[in-house]
This record gives C-alpha cells, structure tokens and sequence, in this order.
C-alpha cells in the first residue's frame, strides 16, 4: 500500500474532493485524463465537424484497440468496441450457433441481463440451462461443474466478479475445466476489468466481455468485446451494417474478418477514445499495484462493517475485491443508500430481482453495495463506517 500513488491519483480524480464515492461497481470517478480526452474529441467534433474529426482521430481510435489488447491479452483484431458489457455479451452469445438440447453452464453468479438472455434462448432454440451450485466458500462449485462438463455441454458462460458482491470466481480454473472438456467458455469480465488482472490466454476464454465506466474508470457508454479465433469462426453477429459487412453485390454480403463485425458502425467516437484513455491510465498506474490496494480496502471496509451491532456483510467468496455488501438490521437497503447520499457517500442498492440465483436464493432482500476503489482511503472508509454506525 505505502508506494502506491495515492496523492497523485487523487489529483488525478477532481471527484473526490465532493464525494465519497463507493459506487465504483456501478460507474467510477474517471481521471481528468479521460474526461479531457473525451470533452476534447466533443469540441474537435463541435469545430471541423463530426465525421472529420472521427478521421482525424483516426491512428489514436486504432490504438485503442491497441490499449485493450496489452490490458486483457489476444490481438487488436480479436476486439470490437461496444457502446457496453450487455451488448458486447450478447453480441457474441446471440450469435452462436445454438442447437435444440444444447446444455449451457452457468453459475449462481450470473448476471441478470445474461440471464435472461439464456431465458430467451431457451424459448428460441430449445437450449438448456445448467445451474452449477456454489461451494462451501461461495465461489462457483469447480467439483460440480467437472461433472456437468463430463455430461457434455455446448457453453459455459459465467460472470468473473458478480454485480452484487465481493466474490472474484476462479475464472482461470473454470477455463482449465472448459479447455479439458473442449467446451466453449464465455466469461463476462464486466467488474473484473480493472479490478484483477485479466489474460485471456490465463483465463482460457472464448469470449470476454467488459465496460469502461466501472473499474476502468472510462466514460458511460463504452464497452468491449474479444474474442478468441475460434469464436470469431464459429459466431455470425446477430445484427449486421455496413460496417460489420460489406455489401458486394445485388444479392450478396460478406461479412469482415476481425472481430469489428460485432461493431456497428455509428458509434460514441469522444467515448471511445476516453476508454482507451482510462485503459491506458490504468496500465500505467499497473493494475497489479491497483488490484492489491483495492483488495486491501475492500476488505478492510468488511470488516468494520462486520464489526457493528446491526450491520450484516454479505460476501462470500475465497477471493474477494472491491466490492462489500451489506444491510442494517431495522433500516431498508435504499433509506441506507438515501441517508449515506445525504452525507455525500455514494453506495447503490443491490435487490435479489437482480440475483435470483443468488441473493433471492440465500433468501436476502435489498442489500447496500459499497464497492471501493483504489483511489479511495482509509479515512474515507472511517468517515463512511461512522456514518453507517449513526444511522
Ligand atoms: C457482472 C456484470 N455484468 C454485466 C453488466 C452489464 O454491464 P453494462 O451495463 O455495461 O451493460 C454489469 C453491470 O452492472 C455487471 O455487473
């Protein structure tokens, strides 16, 4: 912790001087560095015009792509810039060729939006869903999903780090799994992007999807997707343009090689270059040093929470991040929520609708999420525990 950059991060950060911001799983405090990036592509975009500026800019657009690529591994041509994580999954499970009785594995952590995806699908093509328990720890059961592997199945597709916890599932493990029983594996890597450090090749995925505006601290609206060269074989986009296809004759298309054919071909050009920008600021910063801090802070916001009368933590998990949940016996989640905001502390609520599979099946209501990130402090977490302990 001691030669973490602290200072300079926090100047970076003009937000923190209003906020103490633990609504980092839902959108962080982005560095100046992004939001001059993106106010800067806005003006370019305001003076010479919005198509002439996207063609100036065109070199540091394709070094974005550049920028993903050094942060989660693979090839730039592996990647498509998404307006978010949803879209960029569903881009890619939407397309995939889905037979009737096909099994797809997924955990107590899933994310809801992927979920209901898997819902639709199973009307549409008569897939199955697996639903693998969680161990004794709380992370997804390895043990359970070897046997759902050995029964054979199309699909695993699981989610890193859950929207609504502090649980990091062992996604490198599940990949060894998948890569044993050649089985295709998608991994929604939405929280985990900036949070722990992210290698395809390590982590054995097909897919990986992500946003910017969580641990990477990039602008609303802007996410991304890899994929592997088997995937990119195997899925045809669910929706095509003329930028993921070309039209070559009256009667014919031809669908572009690289994964930008899951793009389409208006985009958020400022958003897209503040995420490279937010990439990069990460990168420099080093998201080892960035994972270890906010794990240190996580989990000492845990354990003061713990420590009060009526509050109850919630996360489970033999590795845990950035994120604590938590509810206050006698006080619903979203009064918490209300009355840390009135104090300048942003947390959200966390409601088992969302999470069926895991808060609604450990028989939890509403919970506060506080997710931390590295630029937060100690004295932030006093500040908010006192709080919490007033209510
Ligand atoms: C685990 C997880 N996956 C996917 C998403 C969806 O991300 P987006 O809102 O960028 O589509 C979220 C958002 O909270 C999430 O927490």
């Amino acid at each position: 912790m001691t030669r973490f950059p602290i200072d300079r991060v926090r100047a970076d950060t003009p937000g923190v001087e209003s906020v103490v911001h633990f609504n980092n799983a839902g959108s962080a405090l982005p560095p100046e560095q992004v939001v001059d990036t993106v106010v800067a592509h806005l003006r370019r975009e305001a003076a010479i015009g919005g198509y002439e500026a996207s063609a100036e800019a065109g070199p540091r657009l394709d070094a974005v792509y550049d920028s993903i690529a050094r942060l989660i591994g693979g090839r730039s041509d592996q990647i498509a810039v998404i307006e978010n994580a949803t879209r960029a999954w569903d881009m890619a499970v939407y397309g995939y060729p889905f037979q009737a009785g096909d099994r797809v594995i997924t955990a107590r952590s899933e994310y809801v939006s992927n979920v209901v995806a898997l819902l639709q699908l199973r009307e549409r093509h008569g897939i199955e869903i697996v639903l693998i328990d969680d161990d004794e720890h709380g992370q997804l059961d390895l043990a359970a999903l070897e046997a759902e592997l050995g029964r054979g199945a199309a699909m695993v597709a699981i989610t890193h780090v859950p929207t609504s916890g502090g649980l990091v599932n062992p996604a490198a493990e599940v990949g060894a799994l998948c890569a044993a029983h050649d089985t295709f594996y998608v991994l929604d890597a939405c929280q985990s992007a900036g949070q722990v450090p992210l290698d395809v090749d390590a982590l054995g995925c097909d897919v990986l999807s992500s946003t910017g505006r969580k641990y990477l601290r990039g602008p609303r609206g802007t996410g991304f997707l890899w994929v592997s060269d088997r995937a990119l074989e195997r899925i045809e986009p669910p929706f095509l343009d003329l930028h993921a296809a070309e039209w070559t004759g009256d009667e014919a298309y031809e669908i572009r090689g690289d994964a930008r054919r899951f793009e389409n071909w208006e985009t958020y050009y400022a958003g897209k270059l503040g995420l490279g920008a937010a990439i990069d600021y990460a990168l420099d910063l080093g998201i080892e040093a960035s994972t270890e801090r906010l794990q240190v802070l996580g989990a000492e916001l845990r354990g003061r929470l713990d420590e009060l009368p009526r509050v109850a933590v919630h996360d489970k998990g033999i590795h845990r991040g950035g994120i604590v949940t938590f509810d206050v016996a006698g006080t619903e989640a979203v009064v918490v929520e209300a009355a840390l905001r009135d104090q300048h502390m942003n947390t959200s609520t966390s409601t088992p609708g969302h999470a069926r599979y895991d808060l609604a099946a450990r028989g939890l209501g509403p919970i506060v999420r506080a997710s931390v990130h590295y630029y937060n402090t100690t004295d932030e977490i006093d500040r908010f525990v006192t709080a919490v302990a007033s209510l």
